[in-house]
């Protein structure tokens, strides 16, 4: 049977270099190795944006008001939505998510923490576009689209994406959004590559993903988490590199990596505040307020039409 998810996978893998697109880290386990990842010493951008809503917090609510209808594209569990509703009170959550039943449990949460608010889980995937529901109030609304995951994103696919999110924002409304901003190289590469080998299991487990979407044979002990920065792209690289010569077959197909030889897992860009008030101003975001922790390390951008 013909299945589009599937040749997507298998067109990364038979590419040279090979490639597997980052939303297959997501499974549950990825999922949860991710939640470990946060609360590394090394990886800074979770507790750091969340610093900056905490200091700046009441700054940032008077710069967006209340009021508003919230929509959170990737919500997941919404905890940083908890914090943001906190400072604004909207009148409605929207929160979208490829995986709707985890989402609804978290949506559920989070109204009942908030009575006033009209909470709603909408499955979804920003990529692809996403169609609101037609009773949403007349509220401005507000896009909010933390930690970073802009990241992810070439330049291009992110300014594509910065465009949807300026569709969904209407001309009354805005964007709040999480950036990490360029630093120093041994501080992005421990985040990345951390003492406990917390990101090394994360990359990995992206082919236990696989076998079980495609029903491949990857051993990922074969494998080792590679994950550097590149400064030409002005991003953390990571990749998975075949630490013995490696056979892998799925129905249909077979691939052989040489010893050495890389699949690339993922792109982490850092923008600096320039460059990403560029881009949004491409998307036909004309406004922009960035809020940034002592350090200079972490953004967060209030931007409007
Ligand atoms: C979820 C995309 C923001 O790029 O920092 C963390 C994913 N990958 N460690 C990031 C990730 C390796 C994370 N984002």
């Amino acid at each position: 049977m013909y299945e589009p998810r599937h040749a997507e996978i298998i067109e990364g893998l038979t590419r040279t270099p090979a490639r597997i697109s980052p939303k297959y880290f997501y499974d549950e386990r990825g999922s949860k190795l991710f939640e470990a990842i946060t609360q590394l010493p090394e990886y800074y951008p979770t507790r750091t944006e969340h610093a900056i809503l905490e200091q700046s917090g009441p700054e940032i609510a008077r710069a967006i008001g209340s009021g508003c209808t919230l929509i959170e594209p990737g919500a997941g569990s919404c905890a940083k939505a908890a914090v943001l509703c906190g400072l604004i009170a909207p009148r409605c959550f929207v929160g979208v998510d490829i995986s709707a039943d985890y989402l609804s449990e978290a949506v559920q949460r989070l109204g009942a923490r908030f009575p006033a608010m009209d909470a709603r889980a909408l499955g979804g995937d920003i990529t692809r576009g996403i169609h609101l529901p037609d009773d949403l109030p007349a509220a401005p609304r507000l896009v909010f689209y933390p930690g970073s995951s802009i990241g992810n994103f070439d330049p291009p696919s992110a300014l594509a994406l910065l465009r949807q999110m300026r569709a969904l924002a209407r001309d009354d409304g805005g964007l709040l959004i999480g950036i990490d901003l360029p630093k120093d190289v041994a501080v992005l590469e421990a985040a990345y590559d951390d003492a406990q080998g917390v990101t090394a299991q994360f990359n990995r487990n992206v082919l236990a993903h696989l076998n079980r979407l495609i029903g491949s044979d990857f051993e990922t002990d074969d494998w080792r988490h590679r994950a550097f920065f590149n400064p030409e792209e002005s991003r953390i690289e990571m990749h998975l590199e075949a630490c013995v010569p490696v056979d892998v077959h799925w129905p249909g197909g077979a691939r052989a990596f040489a010893m050495g030889e890389r699949i690339h897992t993922e792109n982490s860009y850092k923008y600096s505040l320039d460059r990403f008030c560029d881009l949004l101003a491409q998307a036909g975001f004309a406004r922009a307020r960035a809020w940034q922790d002592a350090r200079g390390w972490f953004a967060v951008v209030h931007a409007q039409p």
